[in-house]
């Protein structure tokens, strides 16, 4: 079994190492939930300081021009969308997922008219499935499908079906797709794919454009580091934009929304996905954490986190745990999830001792691995907590067993 020295001399030889100081996280804590909640880069507090204190407490009103409020959706869009793979004008931050994702399916249905299916996954991040749900009935006699798991695809794509809708990585278990292969499964039965991509931005390099998709929705306070409820992003491909329209038409996707006409008339391009006001202070945190991505490459924050979980998976392989998210590096995100029927206090018994997973029913608990600021020897250390979690038994004491209201 590989050592913790082992473990030292890989971090050593981490070129994401220097990485780790850019981001404020307690002494003492191995944080494995940046899935979830990522962690704090060092510069953002300093960065929404100057957005309340100059642009917003001295320059006031000015600064939407001054400052470049105005443009702000469409430049940090600008800024995401190298990291997953879309051209330029084809990605914009706003809103939530949640919101995106009803603009760009809704949108997806005004494209595929006389189709009126919506596929997703019965397993998916619920907020999607209600999404779905939400915009097929203000379309008379559209429905929402959910499969009982991607792989039943082939068998539910017919002429009815307008669009798919899939997360890229399962938010349980961790299962990466292929997003080139379903997309064109998808697109070749007249259909349009969305893909959710909360679980890969940030985790991975994400091909949106070479795969073909037609649209993506995905959050920035998860492997962004953007902040608890920081702006979400949506991509629309560019061939869809002249005709792609979405109902929330609200001034900020008008052509000229200063010069207040009272019927809606889309600008062009991607901005016609906005609605409103942009939240300045989120996106100034998430313009403090970009500004650390951009230095990150991609493609060695993807080569860490195989090796990361990797070895988290031969670590925790003989414990008293199931080993729920695919060995396949092709199938896998940046999260492992192991199941145990008392997976709750067991991952509250390790709260306790320092290391941060989190827990989704019934029966996962999660661990998310972060390359740009998680140690080897961290994730050895945290695989000897849970050893020593599960063969103590501490986990069977009743105040773990207290469940808040997030888990
Ligand atoms: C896959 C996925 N989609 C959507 C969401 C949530 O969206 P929102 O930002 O609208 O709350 C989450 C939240 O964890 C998620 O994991």
């Amino acid at each position: 079994m590989i050592t913790r020295e082992e473990c030292e001399a890989l971090d050593a030889a981490d070129p994401l190492a220097a990485f780790r100081k850019e981001f404020s996280l307690p002494e003492g804590i191995v944080y494995l939930d940046g899935n979830s909640l990522g962690a704090l880069p060092v510069r953002t507090p300093e960065r929404v300081r100057e957005v309340v204190e100059a642009e917003w407490g001295r320059e006031l009103i000015r600064s939407w021009n001054d400052a470049g409020w105005f443009e702000q959706p469409y430049r940090l869009g600008g800024r995401i969308a190298p990291m997953i793979g879309a051209g330029d004008g084809e990605v914009v931050v706003c809103d939530t997922t949640s919101v995106n994702l009803f603009k760009v399916l809704a949108a997806a249905l005004r494209l595929r008219p006389g189709r009126r299916t919506v596929l997703g996954d019965g397993a998916a991040f619920p907020t999607d499935l209600y999404i779905a749900e939400g915009v097929t009935g203000l379309f008379d006699g559209t429905r929402s499908v959910l499969l009982p798991s991607p792989r039943e695809l082939a068998g539910h794509l017919d002429d009815q079906v307008a669009a798919v809708v899939l997360s890229h990585v399962d938010y349980r278990t961790g299962e990466l797709l292929d997003m080139a292969a379903i997309t064109a499964q998808v697109q070749a039965a007249g259909a349009l794919m969305i893909w959710d991509v909360c679980h890969s931005a940030g985790a991975l390099p994400v091909e949106l454009g070479s795969c073909g998709a037609d649209f993506a929705v995905g959050c920035t306070y998860k492997y962004l580091n953007g902040g608890p409820g920081s702006p979400a992003f949506l991509y629309v491909a560019g061939r869809h934009q002249a005709a792609a329209e979405q109902p929330l038409s609200g001034w900020f996707g008008h052509a000229r929304p200063f010069s207040f006409e009272p019927g809606y008339a889309p600008t062009d391009g991607i901005g016609r996905f906005l609605t409103s006001s942009p939240s300045l202070l989120g996106q100034a945190a998430l313009g403090a954490s970009l500004d650390v991505w951009e230095r990150a490459d991609l493609n060695a924050v993807r080569a860490k986190s195989l090796s990361l979980t990797d070895l988290f998976i031969t670590l925790v392989e003989p414990l008293d745990v199931e080993v729920a998210t695919p060995r396949e590096h092709a199938r896998r995100g940046s999260q492992v999830a192991l199941r145990h029927p008392d997976g709750y206090p067991v991952v509250q018994a390790l709260i306790e001792r320092g290391v941060i997973g989190d827990f989704r029913a019934p029966d996962l608990m999660r661990f998310g691995f972060t390359p740009l600021y998680l140690s080897y020897a961290q994730v050895w250390d945290a695989a000897g907590q849970l050893a020593e979690v599960l063969e103590s038994g501490e986990w069977r004491e009743e105040r773990f067993g207290r469940r808040g209201a997030v888990t």
